[in-house]
């Protein structure tokens, strides 16, 4: 028997996601997110099980996904790196692979 070789999931990916400086730290950001889960869980829209994300390897913009419920996809940095075959000598790497699961997210679908 063959063992499994799923190698990929389906996924929707998040780029350059932003709200205007003026209105950061104020809810916007958690609002969107909430909104985008909804978006992609409820009836199934894309069968996508996952929202990825490249985020800014930055203090505030990773503490607002870690906020938002998104785990890191690697969570070394060096082995990141080493998976993406950038080299250690590259650290620290600009951005972080990051994941949220949409089945984390309970609704009536
Ligand atoms: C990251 C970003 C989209 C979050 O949107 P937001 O409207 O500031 O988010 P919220 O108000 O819901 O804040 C949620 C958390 O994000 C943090 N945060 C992240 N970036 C922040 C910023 N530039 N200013 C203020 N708070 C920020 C907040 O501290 C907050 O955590 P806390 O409640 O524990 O303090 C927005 O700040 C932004 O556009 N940043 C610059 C661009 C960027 O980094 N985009 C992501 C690219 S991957």
């Amino acid at each position: 028997m063959r063992d499994k070789t799923l190698k990929r999931f389906p996924a929707v990916l998040i780029g350059r996601l932003g709200t205007n400086k003026e209105f950061a730290g104020q809810g916007y950001g958690t609002a969107i997110m909430d909104f985008i889960k909804v978006l992609f869980r409820t009836n199934n829209r894309t069968g996508c099980r996952f929202l990825i994300v490249d985020a800014l390897n930055r203090p505030d913009t990773l503490h607002y996904y870690e906020k938002n419920g998104f785990c890191y996809l690697i969570a070394d940095e060096r082995l990141e790196a080493k998976y993406m075959g950038i080299g250690v000598g590259r650290l620290p790497l600009n951005t972080r692979l990051m994941y949220f699961d949409l089945l984390k997210l309970k609704v009536n679908s």
